[in-house]
């Protein structure tokens, strides 16, 4: 059985991809389409590089979904995958939002259908609703408040010790909050099939070769690699991390497409992929965040398609839980205490 699947590719686009002149200079059309109209280009620190290179911004996911709120252009191209875009658009909803392939999907999305969802959370009415920001919009409206990695241990410990809690769609991120602040939650078995890849046996193997080389991971990886971590956190926490460290070489256990910005840094220092079963890291690249290319891109933006669409009350109960993710994270000015509805 395939570890996931990635719809089959739109006839269009490849009709579309194949007609793109080879003598085009795609970075330059890119650039003139960007001021036609009036557009940005945001992406997550999983894309391929040159992509991370001719965005306007690159971030983690809550820098992102900060900056899709607060963009003054009329047309956000979101290189991520379709969570992040319709993040973007649930935002910003007079805005036009485009995806280079709307194939991109997550598996953390795709391991927590809102029907069974549904089930879940009436089953426990008395607990109140996290979810990762790394799911549909349909688990959104499901859910009384969003977190991301980079927000979620301040989100949860800002919550009253006695309100029950359920976490979804990721159990490992679900799993690391809960030891670290010492809080039960009933955790949705969901998880990023791109973590789960990572060996403890080969980590262990490369960390006896470079004894000196501090391990940086990603919460969404199982405990037993969450376990020989010097430090955790978000893609953008893992780069201050890594900026910061005095060490020469640091063992980087999350999607390797993050080592493109720890390479502009710290060109000085030495980034080594955490590794897959077979003691290398490809099987940890992002099938989905691969989806996207600089020919993509560039056809999205000359046809602004294809765009994210969403039906208008998914889109207004799914910004309730997004609002309060922003305004409880860390920097945003105080509010009143949550409460569950
Ligand atoms: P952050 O960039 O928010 O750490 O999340 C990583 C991720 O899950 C992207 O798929
Ligand atoms: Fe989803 Fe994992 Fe890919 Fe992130 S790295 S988009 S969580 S499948």
């Amino acid at each position: 059985m395939d570890r996931f699947t990635i719809a089959a590719p739109n006839a269009d686009m490849e009709a579309n991809l194949k007609a793109i002149d080879p003598l085009l200079d795609i970075v330059a059309e890119i650039k003139r389409l960007k001021v036609e109209h009036n557009a940005v280009i945001l992406a997550h620190y999983y894309q391929a590089s040159e992509i991370q290179d001719i965005a306007d911004f690159v971030g983690d996911s809550l820098d992102l979904s900060r900056k899709a709120a607060s963009t003054d252009a009329d047309l956000i191209v979101f290189c991520g995958v379709r969570f992040m875009a319709e993040v973007a658009k649930i935002l910003s909803p007079e805005k036009t939002v485009v995806l280079p392939d709307m194939a991109a999907g997550c598996t953390l999305e795709d391991s927590c259908p809102p029907e069974d969802f549904k089930k879940f959370t009436e089953a426990h009415p008395d607990h109140m609703v996290l979810s990762y920001i790394n799911c549909s919009a349909e688990i959104k409206t499901l859910s009384d408040i969003i977190v991301t990695s980079s927000n979620a241990e301040h989100i949860v410990a800002s919550l009253p010790a006695d309100q029950k809690l359920i976490f979804a769609p990721d159990r490992h991120l679900g799993g690391y909050l809960s030891r670290k602040l010492g809080r039960d939650m009933l955790l949705w078995q969901g998880a990023c099939i791109v973590h789960e890849m990572f060996s403890e046996k080969e980590l262990i193997k490369l960390k006896i070769e470079h004894p000196d080389a501090p391990i940086a991971a990603h919460p969404e990886c199982p405990d037993h690699i969450i376990q020989h971590a010097d430090h955790v956190g978000s893609t953008s926490s893992i780069l201050k991390f890594v900026r910061e460290s005095e060490a020469n070489t640091l063992i980087i256990a999350t999607e390797p497409g993050i080592i493109h910005q720890m390479e502009k840094s710290s060109p000085e220092k030495t980034f080594i992929g955490a590794p897959g079963a077979d003691g290398n890291c490809s099987c940890n690249t992002c099938p989905f965040m691969a989806l996207n290319t600089m020919e993509k891109l560039y056809l999205c933006l000359r046809d602004q398609a294809p765009e994210i669409a969403l039906d208008e009350a998914t889109r207004v109960a799914a910004e309730v839980p997004l609002r309060k993710m922003l305004a409880l994270s860390p920097g945003a000015a105080p509010t009143a205490p949550i409460a569950k509805a």
